[in-house]
Parts: structure tokens; sequence; C-alpha cells
């Protein structure tokens, strides 16, 4: 075997060991950054050293830092785990390293992605025509549909930004809900937005913006004002949806763009049982979505999906006139030039699991969360905080710093990873069922250990 040959069969080797070992390894990392660093750091070794050693050495290094993602009981934050179609696609990204920023070098790919963009937009239910831009992740989906939309309401208000820069341009209105994420308010901020900019619209108790609020703050804008509106498909924490049906033409009244940052929630589209979520959310201008959360592809994958692909292209495009320029190359639509062709692996999910089984894949999410939400309500002294609609279930205890000390429990016994928040000013632990490999038993085995660890706690 040559060099490659020899490494690549190392890393394959240091994968299934890594997978074989997942469910019986602790969650949560044993190392710490400093003591990972130790281990890798040092200075730069003179010579070089031959591949399979390299990575051998590197996967046997990093195992003790390594968090279990892609095992069935890490709930923290919002991330999906990996679908073995969509795992081995992106190795062949890795192996055939196409840049992927042109159609006319990258056939293969470009078309790939192009009918992924066309298959998620046909789940969720919306444009076909739309421009599907794959980028790293929902903070820069975010941010590009911001910008897409920026660009669109300065232009319609005769205002050429690509010429003439924000300075001195028309005064832009960002309307947001309280509980947006903060990846909006970050995204704004890359497209020259800043805070006084932005108006924030009240929400329910679940994190939903409510209705006569942004009825409120879009009358109170100067007739004519460019207004951008930014909804919500699925709280972070409680999983809650804005109504769409209600907010989306309240702001096209005002001739607001609307932009939904639905980085895991729109996949509710893709299931009848859940669909009813999202009604309505096909008639907003632009979406931000993740492929890296629900449909479980490897880091990292988002998506910007923009109604308008002119639009796109008036803001990203990378070369020519864009007036003259038709292209949908993903250099046109999005903010990079090179890059890897991260869609392969979300063509391969679709095409692993076919419409129904995305739309199995995201009720067994939703089944998940209402297995876990049951068994925690039978633990003593715990409460559940929101309405499970999703995929996400919060909880806490009576007292904060005994929620907190749970947590960190947690995480230290190992038996699974769920991450902590402050969720209307109390200390909540927050679980989201996002990987496709969690079964009940891993369920009944994450609720076993939060009551033992409780117990424990509230005796001590
Ligand atoms: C609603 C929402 N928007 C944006 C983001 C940011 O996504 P990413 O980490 O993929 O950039 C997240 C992450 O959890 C999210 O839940």
């Amino acid at each position: 075997m040559d060099e490659r040959q020899r490494a690549l069969a190392a890393a394959h080797r240091a994968a299934t060991g890594f997978f074989a070992g997942l469910d019986d390894r602790p969650v949560w990392p044993r190392a710490t950054l400093d003591e990972m660093i130790d281990v890798f750091g040092g200075p730069i070794p003179e010579a070089g050293t031959d591949a399979e050693e390299v990575v051998t050495a590197l996967a046997a290094d990093a195992d003790p830092g390594l968090v279990a993602i892609p095992g069935g009981r890490f709930f923290g934050f919002v991330i999906g785990g990996t679908l073995p179609a969509a795992l081995a696609a992106d190795w062949l990204v890795s192996a055939w390293d196409q840049n992927s920023g042109s159609s006319t070098m990258t056939t293969a790919v470009v078309a790939m992605e192009r009918v992924a963009g066309t298959w998620v937009c046909d789940l969720l239910g919306l444009p076909a025509e739309a421009s599907v831009g794959f980028v790293t992740g929902a903070q820069m989906s975010n941010y590009v549909c911001l910008a897409v939309a920026q660009n669109a309401v300065l232009r319609d208000a005769g205002w050429d930004m690509a010429r003439r820069g924000l300075r001195g341009a028309p005064s832009v209105r960002f309307i947001v809900g309280a509980d947006r994420h903060g990846a909006v308010d970050r995204g704004l901020r890359f497209a020259g937005v800043g805070a006084d900019e932005i108006t924030v619209v009240a929400a329910d108790g679940e994190g939903r913006m409510l209705p006569e609020s942004l009825a409120h703050a879009l009358a109170a804008a100067p007739e004519g004002q460019p207004t951008v509106v930014c909804l919500q498909a699925g709280e972070v924490h409680s999983g809650a949806f804005d109504a769409f049906a209600d907010l989306i033409p309240l702001a096209r009244g005002y001739g607001a763009w609307v932009h939904v940052d639905g980085a895991f929630g729109l996949w509710a589209a893709a299931t009848p049982t859940l669909e009813a979520l999202t009604a309505g959310v096909g008639d907003a201008d632009s979406w931000s979505t993740d492929a890296h959360k629900t449909l479980n592809v490897p880091y990292d994958c988002g998506m910007a999906i923009v109604r308008r692909p002119q639009d796109s292209i008036a803001m990203f495009h990378a070369g020519g006139d864009y007036l003259m320029h038709t292209s949908l190359d993903p250099w046109d639509v999005t903010p990079e030039l090179s890059r890897r062709g991260r869609g392969v692996p979300v063509w391969a999910a679709l095409r692993s699991l076919g419409r129904t089984g995305v739309g199995e894949l995201v009720d067994r999410l939703h089944r998940n969360a209402l297995r876990l939400e049951a068994g925690l309500r039978e633990v003593p002294g715990i409460t559940v905080v929101n309405d499970v609609v999703y995929t996400q279930v919060m909880f806490r205890l009576d007292d904060d710093t005994a929620t907190c000390t749970l947590g960190a429990a947690i995480l230290t016994d190992g038996t699974a990873a769920l991450t902590g928040a402050l969720w209307r000013g109390r200390a909540v632990l927050r679980c989201s069922m996002s990987n496709w490999a969690t079964t009940p038993e891993d369920i009944d085995r994450t609720v076993a250990a939060i009551a033992r660890l409780s117990r424990e706690g509230a005796s001590v």
C-alpha cells in the first residue's frame, strides 16, 4: 500500500473504533483543553513523520478530548449526529478535493448541491426557484440572508448599496423577536447593522413573537421606511415556532422583507405530524437553516435560501455586471469563493432517507423529546419548563444552584450530556433531541441517570 492508502486505512480503523466505543464512553470529554494542548503541542518537529503514523497517533491522542456527539446521548446545544451515507459522502468530498465555488470546474459537486437544494425546498415547503447557498452553518446563513435582505430593501428604496455603500443610505429598520437566537444580532452586525438599529418585539412565555407587538412596531415606523422582519422557526431553548400565518401577512402589509431563522425548526415541515408548526412559513422572502442539525450531516453545513435568486446574486455575485449576471454558481450566492463541496453529504443524506425517511427522522426526534419529558415529569423535584412541541426539553429544580449543580454532575457522570441556560431569569437544563442515533433506551438511561444524580444531590 502507498502512504495515502495506509493513512486512509488508519483513519478508517480509528473511526470504526470510535463508533464501536460510543455506547460505553463518557459523553463529555475527559481531558481539558490545556491537557490536549500539552498532548498536541510543543515546538514544530524538525523532521516529518509517516502519514499512517501521524493519523494513528492523532486519533489515539485525541480520544480523551472528544465529545461523543455521534452517540445517542449527547443532547447539548442543538447538535445533530451523522447519518452513515452523509459521513461516507463527506469522506469522498475530502478525497475528491473539488474546489466547489464554480460550476465550470466542478460539475458533479455543483450538480449534487443544486439538486440537494431543490429537494430541501421541496421537503420544507419553500419555493422551488429559490437560491440555496451552502455555508458553514445557521450563523452564516442568517448573515447571508440578512445581507441579501438589506441590499434588496435599499435597492427598492432607490439606493444601490453595491455602488454607494451603507454610509448615507436610507435607514433600514430591522425588527426581531425578543427570543431570537444571538446569531441574528451577530449576522446583522456582520452586515453593518448596529444594535441601536434593531427593534425588539415582545415574545410570549415560550418565545413566540406577539403579533400585536409586531403590528405596533410596524405601525410606529415612518411610512415607506425599508423594513426587514426576522421570525423564528424553533426557539433554541423551548423549540417554539412563531405564528407565521399571522405574522408574515402583517409584515407584508408594510412592504417588509421577511426572513425566517429556522436553523433546526424548519424541518418540522418535512413531516405531516408536525408541519402545522410551520404553517405559512413558505410566504417569507428568505430562510436560514442547518443540515448539520436535524438532517444529521457532518459539520459543517448550513443553507441560506432566498426566494428570488437575483436578490442573492445582487449581493454576492463574484464578477461581471450583476444586472447582466444570472449565474447560480455557489460563489454568486454566498460570500465564499473557494470552498469544499459541503452540499454533497446533504444530497447523500436525502438520497439515503428519501422523503419518507426524513419525515420519520423528524418524528423520531419529536417522540424522543416527548419520552424524555414524560420521564422527567416522574422524577421528584424536577419541573419541565417548556411546552414540548418539537425537539427541545427544558427542565429545572426548585433551586437555581441545585439546577446548576445537577447540570455539572450530569456531565461528570458521563451517561449523557446536556447544557445549561438562563430562561426567564431562572437556571435551566436544556436537552435537544437532534441525533438520528438516539434510541428510546438512550432516553431511559438518561432519565435514570438524572433521577439518580438528583437524588444524590438532594441528599448531600
Ligand atoms: C435558532 C438558531 N439560529 C442559529 C443558530 C446558529 O447555528 P450554527 O451554530 O449552525 O451557526 C442556532 C444554533 O443552535 C439556532 O438554534
